[in-house]
């Protein structure tokens, strides 16, 4: 079948297997922050965005984006530079493989609240398993770039 989307701002026209994952389809264009976890739904690691909303790409056909825009870590740009500056500066990237999509969720929750609390954090990260450290790290991390970002804001005024 043939698709038509938007990928990290790209066009993209492609014939593709009905049953192609979301996933595999990304990761085929060069988005490669995009990991394979569970696929069964519960790590978090293959999260993207559609339409500025996470998806887990591990769980939705390719031909499900058709005619919608998709962004990974790729296309994120200097968002995705400075918040990832704040969570190693806390050292809560240790081997890093959940790193992409627990900034996915963060990038999301802070368009939709650009100041969350820490429960209101912890709620909506809260589909992001990693293995390696105890999420305080990652924690400090938003909260600090949450405050670095105010403190940017007060500073343009
Ligand atoms: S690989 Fe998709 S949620 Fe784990
Ligand atoms: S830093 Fe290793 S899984 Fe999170």
């Amino acid at each position: 079948m043939q698709i038509k989307l938007t990928l990290n701002g790209k066009p993209v026209s492609e014939e593709i297997a009905a049953d192609l994952l979301l996933l595999d389809f990304v990761r085929a264009h060069g988005c490669a922050s995009v990991k394979r976890g569970c696929e069964t739904a519960n790590c978090g690691l293959c999260t993207v965005l559609m339409d500025g909303k996470p998806v887990l790409s591990c769980s939705m056909l390719a031909a499900r984006a058709a005619g919608h825009e998709i962004t990974t870590l790729e296309g994120m740009g200097a968002e995705a530079e400075e918040l990832a500056a704040f969570i190693a500066d806390q050292g809560a990237e240790q081997c890093g493989f959940c790193n992409p999509g627990f900034m996915m969720n963060t990038i999301a929750l802070l368009r939709e609240n650009p100041t969350p609390s820490d429960d209101e954090i912890r709620a909506y990260l809260a589909g992001n398993l990693c293995r390696c450290s105890g999420y305080e790290g990652q924690l400090r991390g938003v909260r600090a770039f949450v405050a670095w970002r105010a403190q940017k804001g007060r500073c343009a005024e």
